[in-house]
């Protein structure tokens, strides 16, 4: 196919640029940290003095990291031929697309297929406006050459509780301020609870129910968040992380006949397909479709494979991989316990602790559990798998089992026939399976 590609910042958009890539270096930075922390337990000397962080570097690191990918991407879209276009698209009538281009030019192409794919953007809440020094959101934060002493994270989400514990392992005093009862909303309440008691014990403070007014300057240096009756919190910086919204502005004009539902969300079917045929739309931009980059590129898969006329499958948004970079990680696929219930299943449910895993005990780390949840069978055994949830060591590496498990459809008899390699952190999972047939070794 001739592809033009519409782009108005640079190729890679959020995810590489101002999301995962670079919030995940600055995880890694942490984590760097917590290790040599821990390097005497190891009976390693990491000099005299305490560790201590240079941001500047962090970010510079980061900022490398992120310039290869960026590198590589613009290479393989040469490699392919791609047109890429510098500015912004506007869907026009008849597939055609303007591009205001970031010369000052306009222009007009046309194509038989058209692929909407303009992300979002960090919503923002009344009473915190953006200036990029004290109150941030994702984007400004991800490009922070110092480290506040203390941060105030609005919003308990993936975004929240990731840099909750990036700021908090770098010795900063955190507050996490969550609207609803609990933070980490969709997770299963095994791993949410697994994650509040980690928190608390490394001092990071969570109003969970919290209602926030605003935030005026402080005497004493910094700003006062002040929330519920009266209640003051004085940090040096807040961060925003109460959601993205889609970055639907300009995109298409009316007569494109592409539908925008009230939350300016594109509204497709299951295949990627707007309502104007020949349009398709892809990632965060989607209706109801969950956030993540790896949902993008599955969804563009389809779309390519549609337009190539081969059959395609669409992809199932309630087992899709979720997986949070916090300290400790949380990855899942599948139903929650309580989102079985709630389906009506009658349900077998089995959780192991990382605290048994040798792995876990050899790299200091065995904070978490492993819990997966099997449909019933008349006779009381566990049937299919339905959901996978982890939290602990390195549990984003882990899921993979666990996702096949649960959208290969098997069953925990099937899966507890397959081997876990001795000693790793995997065999936590191999155990709660096992034990779901009746046959644990350890648990059960
Ligand atoms: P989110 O929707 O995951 O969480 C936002 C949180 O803010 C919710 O818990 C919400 O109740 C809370 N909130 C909203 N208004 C509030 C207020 N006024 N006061 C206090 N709390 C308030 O959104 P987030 O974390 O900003 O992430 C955006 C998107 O990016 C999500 O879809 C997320 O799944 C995705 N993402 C995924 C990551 C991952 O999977 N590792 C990492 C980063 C983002």
């Amino acid at each position: 196919m001739a592809v033009a590609l519409v782009e108005s910042d640079k190729v890679g958009g959020t995810c590489l640029h101002r999301g995962c890539v670079p919030a995940k270096a600055f995880l890694e930075t942490a984590a760097v940290f917590r290790t040599v922390g821990s390097a005497g337990d190891f009976g390693i000397s990491a000099g005299k003095d305490a560790p201590s962080v240079d941001f500047a570097v962090s970010q510079a690191r980061k900022q490398q990291v992120v310039d290869q990918l960026f590198s590589g991407l613009t290479g393989l879209l040469k490699g392919r031929s791609v047109t890429v276009f510098n500015g912004s698209g506007t869907l026009l009538d008849g597939h055609r697309v303007r591009i205001a281009g970031t010369d000052g030019s306009t222009i007009e192409v046309t194509g038989t297929d058209i692929v909407l794919a303009p992300g979002s953007v960090p919503r923002t809440i009344p009473g915190f406006d953006i200036d990029g020094t004290v109150v941030m959101t994702s984007d400004e934060v991800l490009a922070l050459d110092h480290l506040p002493a203390s941060v105030a994270v609005i919003g308990g989400g993936a975004i929240g509780c990731e840099f909750a514990t990036m700021f908090a392992d770098l010795g900063a005093k955190v507050t996490v301020f969550e609207a609803l009862p609990s933070i980490l909303n969709g997770c299963d309440d095994d791993i949410v609870r697994t994650i509040a008691r980690s928190f608390k014990k490394r001092k990071i403070d969570v109003l969970a129910g919290a209602v926030l007014h605003g935030h005026a300057p402080a005497p004493s240096g910094g700003t006062s968040v002040s929330y519920g009756d009266g209640e003051q919190v004085v940090v040096d910086a807040v961060v925003v992380s109460v959601g993205r919204r889609p970055r639907t502005e300009g995109l298409v004009s009316e007569d494109a006949g592409v539908t925008i539902d009230d939350r300016g969300f594109v509204v497709t079917d299951s295949w990627m397909r707007t309502s104007s045929p020949g349009v398709w739309a892809v990632g965060d931009v989607v209706a109801g479709a969950p956030q993540l980059a790896h949902v993008a590129f599955a969804e563009a898969v389809v779309v390519i494979k549609s337009i190539l006329g081969e059959p395609a499958l669409p992809v199932d948004y309630s087992r899709v991989p979720w997986a949070i970079y916090c300290h400790p990680e949380v990855a899942f696929a599948g139903m929650t316990e309580a989102q079985a219930k709630a389906a009506g299943l009658d349900v077998v449910v089995q959780k192991d602790p990382f605290g048994g895993n040798s792995r876990a005990r050899i790299i200091g780390d065995t904070e978490g559990m492993v819990k997966v949840i099997a449909e019933k069978r008349p006779d009381g055994s566990a049937g299919r798998i339905l959901g996978v949830h982890m939290v602990g060591p390195w549990v984003t590496e882990q899921l993979g089992a666990g996702y096949l498990a649960v959208n290969w459809e098997a069953t925990a008899a099937e899966v507890a026939q397959f081997i876990q390699p001795h000693p790793s952190l995997s065999e936590t999972f191999g155990e709660t399976v096992l034990a779901l047939t009746g046959r644990g070794l350890h648990v059960g």
